[in-house]
């Protein structure tokens, strides 16, 4: 049976190519497995929906929904799922803890795209594109808020998790885009970034998953290295999908870090190859953001051909080995081997 035809399907947006979209994967499940793993998604589309109605306030209510209904992935709640599946969880925790971080998550979606100044989220106007940027904070401050009643729906330790979770990706986000400290190294910062703006995420997810189990303290850091190593990977695969992907597939418009002026891994690697293109490359990119759309779509030619693109791929299966090898200590089963099967989504996304 395909996956889209039990969970409640985006009611807008693009319909999503298909190895860009992680249900997919369920699939290939073990079969009782992949039954949990749908149900479960299925209540989570459900319960997201009641969650972000603020009583009494018709704008909100709808405001929140609109990012919500129009798509994702719902890649963190898998990921908690999942990783509560390693061992023996509480079904009702696993469920609000995997509500918790995807709140979170289109809550930092919201701030994110004001301040990337993005236009199109999942395929539709992102929320500061149709409500401007006061608004569309205020939605993501909601949906926060929303996110916390959640998780303390669950306990007060995935509470302060989540509060130290929300640190981090703060760091990173204000990181992003600023100039190198004396002797720091562009990838060593472009890393600690995308550790910080969205692997921090995915481990809350790992960890959070565990929490709602029986699993013990050793396999709840595992379970948390393993999502830190692929959020780090997944951010990598976004950044390649800012170059290569079809914004009909991504729901996202190409080229947006080009023209925030964020230099992403890609982009690092492009200029560090010294050929003529990474002579040009740092031509356009020398007045930071590149504003001019003739000069974005150079750009973009010239990191598709770029030999930094493969460089990056590399990094790419480097960092989804490191959270496959995390698993070693997580208890072997049909979970575990789903978990693999993800870090291996996040690699194949991109090609
Ligand atoms: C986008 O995440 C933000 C990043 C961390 C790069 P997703 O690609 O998982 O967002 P959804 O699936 O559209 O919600
Ligand atoms: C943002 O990274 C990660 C967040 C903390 C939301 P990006 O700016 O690359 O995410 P997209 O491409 O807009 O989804
Ligand atoms: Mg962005
Ligand atoms: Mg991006």
């Amino acid at each position: 049976m395909m996956v889209e035809t039990v969970l409640p399907a985006p009611s807008a947006g693009p319909t999503l190519a298909r190895h860009l979209d992680v249900r997919a994967c369920v699939e290939s499940f073990d079969a009782a497995l992949a039954s949990t793993v749908r149900s479960t998604l299925a209540e989570v589309e459900t319960e997201l929906r009641r969650r972000v109605v603020a009583p009494g306030d018709p704008w909100l209510s709808e405001a929140a929904g609109h990012l919500l209904r129009a798509g994702g992935k719902r890649l963190r709640p898998l990921l908690v799922i999942l990783a509560a599946q390693t061992s023996r969880p509480d079904p009702a925790r696993v469920l609000r803890a995997a509500i918790a971080v995807e709140l979170m998550h289109v809550a930092t979606l919201h701030h994110d795209d004001v301040m990337d100044n993005a236009t199109l989220r999942h395929g539709v106007p992102s929320a500061n594109a149709r409500w401007g940027n006061r608004l569309a904070v205020l939605v993501g401050d909601h949906l926060m808020a929303v996110a916390c009643m959640t998780a303390l729906e669950v306990d007060t330790h995935l509470v302060r998790r989540q509060g130290w979770t929300l640190t981090r990706l703060v760091r990173g986000q204000a990181t992003e885009g600023l100039a190198l400290r004396a002797g720091e190294d562009a990838v060593e910062q472009y890393l600690q970034v995308a550790s910080d703006k969205s692997a921090s995420l995915f481990a809350l997810c790992g960890w959070a998953g565990a929490a709602c189990g029986d699993a013990d303290e050793a396999v709840a850091e595992a379970l948390g290295q393993y999502g830190e190593a692929l959020g780090v990977a997944f951010q990598i695969s976004d950044d390649l999908l800012d170059i290569v992907a079809d914004p009909a597939a991504s729901g996202k418009t190409r080229g947006i870090d080009l023209q925030k002026g964020v230099r992403t891994l890609p982009i690092l690697h492009a200029l560090a190859a010294g050929d003529q293109h990474a002579e040009r490359l740092d031509e356009i990119l020398a007045r930071g953001a590149v504003d001019d759309p003739a000069l974005r779509q150079e750009a973009l030619e010239l990191l598709r051909t770029s030999p930094g693109l493969e460089r990056s791929y590399e990094d790419l299966r480097k960092h989804a080995a490191i959270a496959e090898n995390s698993l070693a200590r997580v208890p072997e089963g049909p979970a575990r081997d789903a978990l693999l099967t993800v870090s291996d989504f996040v690699v194949r996304r991109t090609y």
